[in-house]
Parts: structure tokens; sequence; C-alpha cells
């Protein structure tokens, strides 16, 4: 499979899933790499990777859909398989996900449906959660809402700290990305309106 990533950060997902594919264990290869940040070090973990790179500025367009349309644009002329968010900082518009459903996976921070949006480990901790983790599910066009396909679950230990508790999801969300990715790849699940269905071979 081909695959394209968008990332807006440090992009260590990305270097998780760059490591699988390249050791074998994920039946895919990452074609191009997007950012909307330049300094995204994601691009350089890209660059150094071997993989095409682009900067498009979101800045530099009047609203949501003028940028999906030049990010659009730009996926299609590589036209990969599947395209993995993998900490990119953008919301989509409809328009745009409707236009890659059942390719386009995202990784969140927490136990979805729990604390969709931003700071989900300090929510977490803020509730007392006995157990945090992280969710890969299929983007729909509602924000952190699509189907998930695997998640990573571990226990909050007594006492623990923001920075630690972030540091251990962080970990698991770098095993359980190429996981998934691995799985659509060799077409073992697939989005299907609004579900993931599993195909298990006879
Ligand atoms: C991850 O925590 C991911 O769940 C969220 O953004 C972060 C990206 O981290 N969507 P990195 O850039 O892959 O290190």
């Amino acid at each position: 499979a081909r695959v394209s990533v968008l990332v807006s950060g440090n992009g260590s997902n990305l270097q998780a899933l760059i490591n699988a594919c390249r050791n074998g264990t994920t039946p895919a290869e990452i074609v191009q790499v997007i950012s909307n940040r330049a300094d995204a070090f994601g691009l350089t973990r890209a660059r150094e990777a071997g993989i095409p790179t682009a900067f498009i500025d979101h800045r530099l367009f009047d609203d949501r859909a003028a940028f999906d349309a030049a990010l659009a644009e730009k996926l299609g002329e590589v036209a990969a398989d599947f395209v993995v968010l993998a900490g990119f900082m953008r919301i989509l518009t409809p328009g745009f996900v409707n236009r890659f459903l059942g390719k386009l996976i995202n990784i969140h921070p927490s136990l979805l449906p729990k604390y969709p949006g931003l700071d989900t480990h300090a929510r977490a901790l803020a509730s007392g959660d006995k157990t945090h983790g992280a969710t890969v599910h299929f983007v729909t066009p509602t924000v952190d809402a699509g189907p998930a396909i695997v998640q990573g679950v571990l226990d909050i230990q007594p006492d623990e700290t923001l920075d630690h508790l972030k540091a251990r999801v962080h970990a698991l969300e770098h095993r359980i990305y190429p996981q998934a990715l691995t799985w659509l790849a060799r077409g073992a699940l697939r989005y299907v309106d609004g579900a993931v269905v599993w195909q298990i071979a006879n």
C-alpha cells in the first residue's frame, strides 16, 4: 500500500510508521509527507528517510475549504491508498473528509469517545480515571468521532504526573499506529458505512 502522512509537529508517530515500513513489519510505503508548518520536525524526519515532502502554509488561504483544496491537490499528485494524520493540527472540512472517507485515519491521545479535542491527559487525570490511552480511528466529518480501529490502554499509576502519563501514552501510540496501518495495508479491515469491518481469511 502507498501512504501519505500529514504532520504539524514533532512527528514521532511518523517516525514509528517509517520504521515499521522500513523493517517490513508494515507492508506499506510512505510516499509523501505533508505539513502545514515549515518548521515541523516531522518534515526533517521524512527528508532524512528520503521521503518527498511538501509544505502548505494554511495562513495563505482565506478559509479552511481553500486550504483543504490545496491539500487534496497535493495528495492527488501521489494518489496514495491511505492518508494518515500524525499530529496534524488542522480541522479538516467535511468536503475533504468525505472525499477521502475510508482512506483517512487519525491517532488521538485518549480512549475515545472519552476526551475528544485537546488536553486529554490532564482531563483524564482530573477526572480520576483509572485507565487512559490512545485510539486509532477512521476520520469522519465530526472531529474525533469516527469508528475506532484499535485502542492502546494503560493503567494510570497512583500519583502519576502529567508528563509521565503523556510519555507513556506516546510510547503506546508508537505501537498501535503501525499495527493499525499493518491491518489496513493487508486489507484485514476496512471502513463500511460508518463502521470498521474485519475480513477474516478462511
Ligand atoms: C500525538 O499525541 C497524537 O495522538 C496527536 O498528536 C500527537 C502527535 O505527536 N494527534 P507526534 O508529532 O507524532 O510526536
